[in-house]
């Protein structure tokens, strides 16, 4: 009969290990019995970029990235995104389940509560250069509270992290909308309550001299769609930022400002940003073959496409293109579609993207959403930013009460040299080090 085990002979002392099978794992410290003498440490894993090792258990969410599937909580993304507002995704990624009316009332009118930031919080963004950009400043900012709310460190107190991850839901909107004033010049415009989250981000983004700012409700809603895409996406690079900063203890916003600044590269989050950029420079349909003939050679890489996980189609683009339409509708059509759709045309048939299955990711459509909705690309990340600190609380709180979780701690292998002399300075030369990689 089968069993879930797997057996190993290590051929340097000719033993062999049985080792039990969980999950489709095994677990690397069953690893360390394998040794060659007692002065041996024992095998280890090497898996630079982790791309194939599971570092938690998790039931938050749930990617098949072979059939391009993403299920938060257990319910597919399309439906969430089709019937829910992103504040109750919020709660459901949070807490396991959909809030009932009064569940949803009283989180909204929570969080709602929360959107206010101290003064001190307003000086300390007014500190910043007039041309700093929006993340930067988004970045240090959400390490800033860690200095408003000092409390937030009992992070063993379930009443108090709760409390911090209804903070840090409500203010990342207004430390977007404010980075975003701060960069155009324009005064920062203070939260108003009677607003829906995405309405209000809207009010304290674009809000001139009206007695009260109305949202477009095809582009609030648009908007509240992208978040409920962009919420959570289990174990990416800024997830990880996230669980490792927080394995530490350090308290939320620190863990946060690390995950925030994770994302903000170009690999990462910051690639919506990269894309615009890229569809610019190719500026016309006509010039995409050759474009892509340079991706081909490896010259630059394609923007918004690939992906760790999805060898699929991302899910997420599709429900994107959808929202782009309706989007359209109102401010019109953004050209840069164009290019897009062309891109992925013969992206989609060329050889080169085919046999890597590279297909487009989230970040390939949404720059072309939001800057139809008036957004300059320099913003593009801070959206991602807001929605994911929703995934990014989730995952820190089940990893704080997860008892097989202990600090993050890589091993490494070692290929430096050892043991060496120490020379006197008067016996050390100078060594070309513009010629070493450091
Ligand atoms: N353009 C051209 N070639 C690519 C691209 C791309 N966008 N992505 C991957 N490849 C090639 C890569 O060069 C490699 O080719 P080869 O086998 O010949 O060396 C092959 O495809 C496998 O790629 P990889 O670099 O091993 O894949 P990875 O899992 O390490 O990287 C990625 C994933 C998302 C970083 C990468 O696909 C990429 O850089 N994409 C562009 C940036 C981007 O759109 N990022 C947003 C990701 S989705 C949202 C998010 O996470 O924030």
């Amino acid at each position: 009969m089968a069993q879930d085990t797997l057996t190993i002979t290590d051929n340097r002392t000719n033993r062999t290990y049985t080792l039990p099978i969980e999950n489709g794992t095994i677990r690397a410290m069953d690893l360390r019995q394998m040794k060659t003498g007692p002065e041996d440490f024992g095998l280890m894993t090497y898996d630079p970029a982790f791309m194939n090792t599971a570092a938690c258990r998790s039931s938050i969410t749930f990617i098949d990235g072979e059939r391009g599937i993403l299920e938060y909580r257990g319910y597919p993304i399309e439906v969430l995104a089709e019937h829910c507002t992103f504040l109750e995704v919020a709660y459901l990624l949070l807490f396991g389940e959909l809030p009932d009316e009064p569940e949803l009332k009283s989180w909204t009118n929570e969080i709602t509560h929360h959107s206010m930031l101290q003064e001190a919080t307003k000086k300390f963004m007014e500190g910043f250069r007039y041309d700093a950009h929006p993340m930067a400043m988004l970045v240090s900012t959400v390490a800033a509270l860690s200095a408003v709310y000092p409390g937030a460190k009992e992070v063993h107190d379930p009443a108090n992290r709760l409390l911090q991850i209804k903070r840090l839901i409500g203010k990342m909107p207004s430390i977007a909308a404010m980075s975003y004033r701060h960069n155009v010049g324009f005064p920062y415009v203070y939260p108003d309550n009677d607003l829906s989250y995405t309405e209000n981000f809207m009010n304290m983004l674009w809000k001139m001299v009206e007695p009260k700012y109305v949202a477009n409700p095809v582009l609030a809603r648009a908007l509240d769609i992208l978040f409920i895409l962009h919420a959570d996406h289990e174990q990416n690079c800024s997830t990880s930022a996230m669980r490792s900063v927080g394995s530490s203890y350090a308290d939320p916003y620190l863990a946060t400002a690390a995950a925030a600044a994770a994302l903000s590269g170009s690999l990462h989050g910051g690639a919506n940003e990269q894309v615009l950029k890229m569809l610019d420079e190719i500026g016309s349909k006509e010039n995409v073959p050759a474009y892509l003939k340079k991706v081909r050679e490896g010259h630059v890489k394609l923007m918004g496409f690939g992906h760790r996980v999805y060898k699929n189609y991302d899910p997420r683009a599709k429900i994107i293109k959808w929202a782009a339409e309706q989007v359209f509708e109102v401010t019109g059509r953004n050209p840069k579609l164009d290019i897009g759709l062309e891109l992925e045309r013969i992206a989609l048939e060329d050889d080169y993207f085919v046999s890597r299955k590279l297909y487009p990711n989230v970040d390939f459509y949404s720059g072309i959403i939001y800057q139809a909705m008036g957004f300059k690309p320099e913003m593009f990340t801070a959206l991602f930013a807001i929605p994911r600190t929703v995934g990014w609380l989730a995952q820190w709180q089940e990893m704080i009460v997860d008892p097989e979780q202990k600090i993050s701690r890589p091993r490494q292998i070692y290929t430096g040299q050892r043991a060496r002399r120490f020379l006197p300075m008067e016996e050390r030369q100078a060594a070309d080090v513009a010629k070493m990689d450091r």
